[in-house]
Order: structure tokens, then sequence, then C-alpha cells
């Protein structure tokens, strides 16, 4: 038999979480050493007692529950044994009702938080309204967010020349019209057809639609599924040198994310963002910023390559900008837009008045210059952390990369045991590229819940790495502990 805690104790522990002290991990009573309890059963006790968010075992009723829906689902993904079944602000809620800190915003997407009220609001004002019409007719949203988009773009000092915007369901299909949109372009200065090759960079992820897998050179995610779009080529994140052979007269397009986030959290140089812009000048090819994860606030202005001062001619968005709803969008140059025309794309979903008009309310609230002033000292709290993290453990941190709330934390070796004994603390994390922590929590997150946060992820690899070594607390440490 499973045991789970009482509702009693449940109660404790759910009002401990409210009031934000549960991160700190209750030791396991003495009483069960000397028992003559079963051993798997002292054990279990023993976790349950240790952990305030301990794994549901095998036999509770959330692994009944994933179980039985189990067989029904394609087996796309692995999941970790909590289920979760509400969300507010920075937390998620398991069907057990324990409080996770989430780190994650479910991969960069919440950045307003879990079920924001004005948001929530949103959604159910227009859900009464109107939801679809499909893009044969007219509705007020879609061209309202185009416009926003455009204009909020323009006023941020990114993306200059961004004249107009295209409307999908997803990130993939983003990129699936940028693809197509550089295609067109390429057919249109060459009309033979051999300017048609798109370049990406190894350690990409664009997506896994045939497109935008095309240009993702991950073995793991294409060899399933070869052979790939011909007219992809790959190169080098951050390598000047190489652009003269790997962007030519062929090329119609290159993309690239100016910070990778799945990769790994590789941030592309200035230089190189501008060397590539005049190498896709000189060939006439399309330079296509993927700010999916990067964009949208994360790094502190509204997109992550403002701050190069290099400006693409195809900009592609999609997670935060629905903070759940399923929405993307591709923002075009007039020079792109003037390739395209009617019937050369579309969508049935894609602009639809709900997500429109929830994408509208959220881009408002994103591009304020007060959420985004938040952005530098929040990076700054998690890198003390991290610091005083690497100080800890200097065998096993390796390098803090990233901008904003788009953060690496690469370890000497797999971070999945680490991953795992936070979830079990109630602090959720995930990873990315080679041996990282990823850190893209909701951008509304506290100073506070990064603090908390961060001590249980120190706890967590205290328990997986062993007793680090002795650190005096930091300045910046002492200030965050008197908060
Ligand atoms: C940079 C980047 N591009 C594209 C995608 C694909 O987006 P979606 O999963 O919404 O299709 C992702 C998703 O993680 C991404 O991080």
């Amino acid at each position: 038999m499973a045991l789970r805690l009482s509702p009693q104790r449940l109660a404790a522990t759910v009002a401990r979480s409210r009031q934000l002290s549960t991160f700190k991990p209750r030791f396991a009573s003495s009483a069960t050493a000397t028992s003559n309890l079963p051993p798997n059963l002292k054990d279990e006790i023993e976790k349950e007692a240790s952990l305030s968010n301990a794994d549901p075992p095998s036999d509770s009723q959330t692994s009944r529950l994933v179980n039985e829906h189990l067989e029904y689902m394609v087996p796309t993904y692995v999941r970790p044994p909590p289920m979760f079944q509400k969300g507010e602000g920075c937390y998620l809620f398991d069907v057990e009702n324990r409080m996770y800190l989430d780190m994650t915003a479910g991969i960069a997407v919440n950045a307003l938080g879990h079920c924001d009220p004005e948001v929530t609001r949103t959604l159910s004002h227009q859900a009464q309204t109107l939801v679809h019409t499909s893009n044969l007719y007219h509705n007020p949203w879609t061209g309202a967010l185009s416009q926003l988009l455009v204009q909020k773009t323009v006023e941020s000092g990114a993306m200059k020349d961004a004249s107009r915007a295209f409307i999908c369901n997803s990130g993939s299909e983003a990129n699936e019209a940028a693809i197509k949109f550089a295609r067109k372009v390429g057919k249109k200065l060459e009309p033979t057809g051999t300017k048609h090759k798109l370049v990406s960079f190894h350690n990409s992820f664009h997506g896994r639609t045939m497109g935008a897998l095309s240009a993702t050179p991950n073995p793991k995610y294409q060899a399933p599924f070869g052979p790939m779009v011909p007219g992809f080529e790959y190169g080098t994140f951050n390598d000047i040198e190489g652009l003269d052979k790997l962007v030519t007269e062929e090329t119609c397009g290159v993309l690239i994310e100016p910070i990778q986030g799945e990769g790994g959290v590789n941030v592309a140089t200035p230089e190189f963002l501008d060397a590539l812009r005049a190498r896709c000048d000189e060939v006439g090819a399309v330079l296509i910023f993927d700010e999916i994860q990067c964009g949208l606030g994360r790094t502190g202005s509204l997109w992550a390559h403002a701050s190069s001062g290099v400006h693409p001619d195809i900009m592609t968005t999609a997670k935060a900008l629905g903070n759940g709803f399923p929405i993307g969008a591709t923002i075009v140059t007039d020079a792109v837009s003037d390739k395209i025309v009617t019937g050369d794309h579309g969508t049935t979903f894609g602009g639809n008045p709900l997500g429109c008009r929830v994408a509208h309310h959220i881009l408002t609230r994103l591009s304020s210059k007060e959420l985004l002033s938040e952005i530098p000292s929040k990076e700054r709290r998690f890198r003390a952390h991290f610091d005083r993290m690497r100080d800890m453990f200097p065998d096993i941190v390796k390098e803090v990369r990233g901008k904003g709330l788009l953060l690496g934390l690469q370890l000497a070796s797999d971070p999945s045991p680490v991953v795992t004994a936070a979830r079990e603390r109630g602090v959720l994390v995930i990873t990315c590229g080679t041996n990282t922590l990823r850190f893209v929590p909701p951008l509304v997150i506290s100073e506070a819940e990064i603090d908390r946060g961060m001590e249980v992820l120190e706890e967590a690899m205290l328990e997986v790495f062993g007793k680090g070594q002795k650190v005096d607390k930091t300045p910046g440490q002492q200030e965050m502990g008197s908060r």
C-alpha cells in the first residue's frame, strides 16, 4: 500500500506551502531507524518525511490515473510522475494539491505566470463573443494583433523594417512560413530556382514539422524521419570565418536563434550576427531570426536581438505570445511581403479571434517598460546564486550562459538527477544542450521566489553531488536572505 500524507498533514503542508516555506526539507524521524518495519516501507516513510513533494509512488492514485491514460497516448514523451492540475502565478499544483515553484514556465511560455487573471478574463470574454471564423472572413483581432506586433517591434528598436505579420498556431508553423517566404523570395530573385538553399546552425532548434525539422540539425530529431527536405545546410554557430563558404548565391535564407534555447542557451555574438547580416546582403538572402524562445521580453528587451543592432528580414515568435494559448507569428519586412501573393500560404485556425485577442493583451503587457526593466535585476539574482553554487561545487558547475531569464547552468555531468531532486523538493527545472540546466521562469517571478528556488536547487545539488565546498555567504546572498 502506498503511504500518502494524511488529510491533516496535507492541509498543514499546503498551508505551509502557501506561506512559501515548504521548500525547507523535513528530515526523517529517527524512529524509523530503529523500527521493525519492512525496509521498503521504512524507505518510503523516510522519503516522504524528508521531501516536501516526493514523486508519487507506482501504486498511488496519481500513477493509477497516469497508467490508465498512457496506453491511449502516442508515446512521444516520457514524463515525471506528478500530474499537474492547477496553476497560479509561478506555481503549479499536482493532483495531490502539492505546490511546485515552476522555473520552466511551460518551456518559456507562461511569461505572465499560470492562469493570470487578466489573461483568463480576456480569453473568457472573447470565448463568449467569437472564437473562430476562418481566414476567409475579416475579424477585428487578426489585424489588430498584426498591427500591434509591427508597432511594438519597431518602437522597441528591434527589426526596424518590420511591416506585416502572418499569424499561425505554433513556433514550428511560424518557422514553416518563414522558410516558405524565404524560398519565395529566392524564386523571385532567381526564377530558375537555383536560389533555394536554407542555412541554419548546429545546436539550433526550430521545430518538429518537416521544414522546421530540416533546419534543426540534431540527429536525435532528424534521423528517424529522413530524408529531410532538400536544400538545407548547417553551419557553426558564432563562426564568422565560415560564413563566406556557408552562405552563397544559392542561399535564399538563413535561420538563426539569437540565443539558442534547446541547444544549450548559447548566445550569438553581436559580431557574428553583424557578419551574417552583411553576408546575407552580399548574396541577397533573407535573414530570419527565430525569437520563439528568446523573444517577448525574456532577455529584458522585447526582442533578444535588439542589443546586437542587427535587423532581420523575417522574425518568428510563438510560445509566450499566447501565455499557453497556442499561437505564433511570422513578422516580415515589405521587401519580403511584396513577394507573397494570395494563396501562397494559409491556415485554418491561425489568426482566430480568440487567440489574437488574448495575444494582443499579452503582447501589450510583455512590452511594458515596467516589466522589462525588472529583468536585469532578476538575472543578477540568479547569477549570484549560480556563482555561489560554482564556489560550492567547483568541479561540477562549469559555465553560466544566457541573458535575462533565459539562463543555462552547465554541469560536468548529466543534470537529470538534480532535476528529480529539485522536483521532489518542490521546484521544477528543465535541461537543454549538453549537461545544462535551463532556467526560463515566468517573467513575473519575484526575487524572493528566485532565492527560494535556488536554495532548493542548492539542496538538490548537495543531495546529488554530496557535500560541496564550504562557502561563506556573499554580500548578495546576505541581502537575499533578509527578504
Ligand atoms: C527557438 C524555437 N523555435 C521553434 C520552436 C518550435 O515551437 P513549437 O513547439 O511551438 O512548434 C521552439 C520550441 O521549443 C523553439 O524553442
